[in-house]
């Protein structure tokens, strides 16, 4: 999987598809040979570098030749003017780097990524040091592949050597090279509510850059990129995903050089970021999964659904069966009192739903949006024999109780922040911009996290929880933390993300039963750093279910769909005042993680009856949400239908799933093709009583079915 030739001084990195080859020129730098489609590490390959220029010893000092090398990490200020991957500040102002091999080894498993998220087990670890020439730094560059998977994981860690420290302007996790610039840019954009849109540009000279400097992953671009040829599709051509398994301040770039080459790089946003190392200490980035396909834009995200799910993903909950919740959320915002919420849960028992997540204004003086956060202890005004009484309610219907947080907010009017307004982040004198009436906690500070930590915990033992919707609704601004001194004020933003991880690993672990789920004004944080610690993220506010088509086709690009919660709001939506028949919102949420977001109550017999067959059907289908592999057949943004297939890895089984948006004439005489089946396999299709071979499925199609618009249309394919 992972070789070197001394001869050539040649690293070749092989995993299930793909192969990615490095060498230490003759100057001694690393740099890049290959990355694509498996081949063979043949002599020439290196001598003839493929496409880089490799400097001779003559050269060293001639910048014009630095600037064209595909180098694996990018130095500052000695000959390369491409946005370098790590800026290293010495004492007197000096920055300039050149990095040189100084030495490598090769091991089983995957590289500690202390703190952080990170792949979890299995695999071989190529970790090569670079010694910085004009500098005390080290930096080690880790590669972490699988026999099985097509995906590259990969860090940078920058040590100081010496005895003084130095300040990290800059420490992206990766840097690579591809030979050319024929590629399309493809990000996920969006807003609140509508969240990872695919958006690709073609790339020119110069540098496409995508970014947050908002302490979160966000809402508006994921931190996510993918080099798309241009005649990749869904099932055919080539393309490299590239996803931070980082959930702060981001930077994505690719940057086209001047002979044409492409520099794609990334990490930490450098934006308000410096680190100080102490001599001797070191500074980790996070892991970024580098993904090649040369089978389209589906075979990429089938590999990064199983990269999640097989190595991110918490073990013991990434397969297990997730609860069929009911939200109280859209059904009351924060209008509910203790007869309120036992009604609800009475509604929802008899209809199949396993769980009642209690959502925010449980705590503290929370009636509306402008208090109370911090102050995590219940309101027994509103909730008479507080949350055990709900829980006990829940448990004398059969249900499990899940409870709301946002474990990382202060609200100004609550009790913590009376006690200890220095525990919000910003400026004194400085007034806040608020967000959502709130400020942020000093998550750099220990004894912040050890506070959040107690009352979190002490209210998860107070009675029987199963189930945690984690949020948190705003981004950070005015950085600054009372206990951070000047010199590492920059640090901020990195170390408030640290101190999230902290918290989630802790609690995580205290509670190994809970299931806690992300979210972040809906899908303002779904990244993988996140999904490390949540198996599932609230995907948007935006439950309308031609809206959810889009975010949740621009989602399942790089994270599975059993990471996506899913929910069945009430209609018109609240969002976009569409109103959607009730089964084709229990279609397009059966394509993630299944629940509700109403009041039960309020159903009439021919809904209630509707959520009773959509649920005893979800189960028959929860397998392949949790383990199949997704096929995006039409897509939503082009095409005036919307329709995906979850196929089972042994392909006995799958499901379809879709929709007709606005009619046109005609457009249901059209046949579309599935995708992922066995060829050789005779299929039922259950609904239409069709029975054929796989072949026939995928290559003649199915006939797009005659809807009325905004009309859901779900088969059950099995294997006969
Ligand atoms: C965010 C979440 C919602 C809900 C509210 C509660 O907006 O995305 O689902 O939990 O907060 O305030």
């Amino acid at each position: 999987m992972i070789d070197y030739c001394s001869k050539t001084r040649t690293f070749t990195l092989n995993g299930k598809s793909f192969s990615y080859i490095m060498y230490v020129n003759e100057v001694g730098m690393l740099q890049n040979v290959y990355y694509g489609a498996s081949v063979a590490n043949d002599e020439y390959l290196t001598r003839v570098c493929a496409y880089g220029r490799s400097p001779k010893p003559d050269d060293l000092n001639r910048d014009y030749v630095q600037d064209y090398v595909p180098f694996e990490y990018g130095a500052y200020g000695r000959g390369d003017f491409r946005a370098p991957s790590a800026v290293i500040v010495r004492k007197d102002g000096f920055c300039a780097s050149r990095l040189l091999y100084k030495s490598h080894k090769i091991y089983d498993g995957v590289p500690e990524v202390a703190g952080m998220p990170h792949a979890r087990s299995g695999g071989k670890t190529l970790a090569v040091t670079l010694k910085d020439e004009l500098s005390p730094a080290e930096i080690t560059l880790n590669y972490t592949v699988w026999d099985d998977s097509d995906v590259l994981v990969r860090n940078a860690v920058i040590k100081n050597t010496g005895k003084e420290k130095f300040v990290l302007d800059r420490a992206y996790s990766f840097c690579t090279a591809l030979p050319d610039h024929d590629y399309d840019f493809m990000r996920l954009q969006g807003r609140w509510a509508n969240e990872r849109i695919p958006e690709t540009t073609p790339l020119g000279h110069g540098t496409v850059r995508i970014e947050s400097s908002r302490a979160a992953s966000s809402h508006v671009m994921n931190p996510f990129m993918a080099l798309i040829r241009k005649n990749c599709s869904e099932s055919t051509g080539e393309c490299i995903g590239i996803n931070l398994i980082y959930s702060g301040s981001f930077v994505l770039t690719a940057e086209c050089s001047q002979d044409g080459n492409l520099r794609i790089q990334g990490g930490i946003n450098e934006l308000g970021f410096s680190w100080t190392v102490d001599g001797g200490d070191s500074f980790v980035t996070p892991q970024a999964a580098l993904c090649y396909s040369a089978d389209g834009l589906g075979h990429m995200s089938r590999e990064f659904a199983d990269f999640y799910r097989d190595r991110i993903i918490n073990r013991q909950k990434a397969f297990a069966r997730r609860p069929i919740v009911i939200n109280n959320w859209e059904g009351t915002y924060f209008d509910f009192d203790r007869e309120k919420l036992f009604s609800i849960i009475d509604a929802a028992a008899p209809l199949g739903i396993d769980t009642f997540v209690l959502d925010d204004g449980w705590f503290g003086k929370r009636d509306s949006d402008t208090s109370g956060l911090g102050d995590w202890f219940v309101n027994t005004k509103k909730l008479d024999g507080g949350l055990a009484a709900v829980a006990e309610r829940c448990r004398k219907n059969g249900m499990k109780f899940g409870l709301w947080f946002e474990p990382e907010m202060i609200s100004e009017d609550s009790d913590l922040y009376r006690a200890h307004p220095d525990y919000a982040i910003g400026k004194r004198g400085v007034e806040p911009c608020r967000g959502r009436n709130q400020l942020v906690l000093d998550f750099t500070r220990s004894e912040v996290v050890d506070h959040v930590f107690r009352v979190v915990s002490d209210i998860l033992e107070s009675c029987d929880i199963s189930y945690v919707k984690w949020d948190m609704n705003r981004n950070i601004t005015e950085f600054f933390s009372a206990s951070l001194d000047a010199e590492r004020q920059g640090e901020l933003a990195h170390r408030y993300i640290l101190g999230v991880y902290d918290l989630a690993e802790r609690l995580t672990s205290k509670f190994p039963d809970v299931l806690f789920e992300g979210c972040a004004g809906g899908g303002g944080r779904f990244d993988g750093g996140m999904l490390y610690y949540f198996p599932q993220i609230w995907t948007s506010d935006d439950t309308d279910a031609y809206e959810r088509t889009k975010i949740q086709w621009g989602t399942s690009l790089c994270y599975p769909v059993s990471a996506m919660s899913c929910h069945v709001s009430a209609c018109p939506n609240h969002q976009t005042q569409r109103t959607i028949d009730f089964s084709t919102r229990g279609i397009i949420a059966s394509l993630g993680t299944t629940g509700y977001e109403l009041d039960p109550s309020k159903l009439c017999e021919k809904e209630k009856a509707l959520v009773k067959t959509q649920i005893e059907d979800y189960k028959k289908i929860a397998e392949l949400v949790l383990r199949g592999d997704l096929y995006r057949l039409i897509n939503p943004y082009v095409d005036n239908y919307f329709c995906e297939m979850l196929v089972s890895k042994d392909k006995n089984h799958a499901y379809l799933a879709g929709e007709r948006f606005h009619g046109v004439p005609c457009d249901y005489d059209m046949f579309f093709k599935l995708e992922g089946l066995d060829p050789d396999k005779k299929y039922m299709v259950k609904e239409l009583g069709i029975t054929a071979y796989g072949k026939t499925l995928m290559h003649a199609g199915l006939l797009l079915p005659r809807l009325p618009d905004f009309t859901g249309f779900a088969w059950h394919i099995d294997a006969v």
